[in-house]
């Protein structure tokens, strides 16, 4: 299986025993107007934790929900509020089979609506490579980078409609370090906007580092909007703690911020 082809999941005992587990109900929600506003948070949130420690290592999302985010980082450093050049970045995930330079790639989309845009570069930006030969080698050699950089300070994650992270979709092991994994037929359609609104031109895999990588961040931010979201952040924040919802693995980290719209946050009790 495809999942399984990098490090080896955990024992089913602890899988079984995690579903048991009452949530640790630490994740601190705000939930705002609209998405604009969610945009607004994360970028200081961000900010925030570059000023408190400017070689901050980063793990970053894609998808829609965090361009808004990228937005707000790339206008506070252009007014000279923020400095990213001595930060680390990292990114949570990399479409497998695509070269770094392919028009639909994660580091395009990176470039395209952030890199790009900065006066000065972040001293590191590391990505998965979707076209390396042996994946297992370019995995493990990408969780010993984030070892070799100090740890993640913060990562800043979306949410599927299916509860997944980064790339880790339902069924991923609380183990899970970074791997090939397939992507499911709804994760492949929310990615179409990178392939010509295509479903079909989007792969069937990808690279993601895993659920454990994730855990071991110092802080997560979490970032939903849209009505779409709000089933699987209902269920991430009340349901029980599943490897069916990846999210909900994220009841046992002692420091998760929750930034939803009101859209994202309706279902919640
Ligand atoms: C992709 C990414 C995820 C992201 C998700 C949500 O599947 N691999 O990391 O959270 O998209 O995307 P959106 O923000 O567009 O809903």
């Amino acid at each position: 299986m495809l999942e399984r082809s990098c490090y080896p999941e955990v024992a089913p005992p602890l899988e079984d025993s995690l579903q048991t587990l009452p949530s640790t109900r630490k994740i601190q929600i705000e939930v705002l107007e609209d998405a604009q506003m969610v945009g607004e948070a994360a970028a200081s949130f961000v900010t925030k934790q570059v000023k408190a420690k400017p070689e901050s290592v980063l793990l970053l999302p894609t998808g829609r929900t965090p361009l808004l985010m990228y937005f707000g980082l790339i206008s506070r450093t252009n007014k000279g509020e923020l400095d990213l050049s001595r930060v680390q970045t990292f990114n949570l995930d990399e479409f497998y089979g695509l070269a770094p330079k392919h028009p639909g790639s994660y580091h395009t989309y990176m470039h395209r609506v952030f890199f790009d845009y900065l006066p000065a570069l972040p001293r590191k930006i590391n990505l998965l490579d979707g076209s390396a030969i042996d994946v297992d080698k370019e995995c493990a050699a990408y969780e010993a980078k984030i070892k070799t950089a100090g740890g993640i300070d913060l990562v800043v994650l979306g949410i599927g409609t299916n509860g997944h992270i980064g790339f880790n979709e339902p069924g991923s092991s609380f183990a899970s370090r970074s791997r090939r994994v397939a992507i499911q037929p709804e994760t492949r359609a929310a990615n179409a906007f990178l392939f010509e609104n295509c479903a079909d031109n989007v792969p069937e895999a990808a690279l993601t580092v895993g659920i454990a990588t994730i855990m071991e961040a110092r802080h997560v931010l979490l970032v939903a909007t849209g009505s779409a979201k709000a089933q699987a952040v209902a269920a991430m924040l009340q349901g029980p703690i599943t490897p069916d919802l990846p999210a909900s693995f994220l009841q046992l980290h002692p420091d998760v911020t929750l930034l939803a719209d009101r859209e994202a946050a309706s279902k919640l009790l």
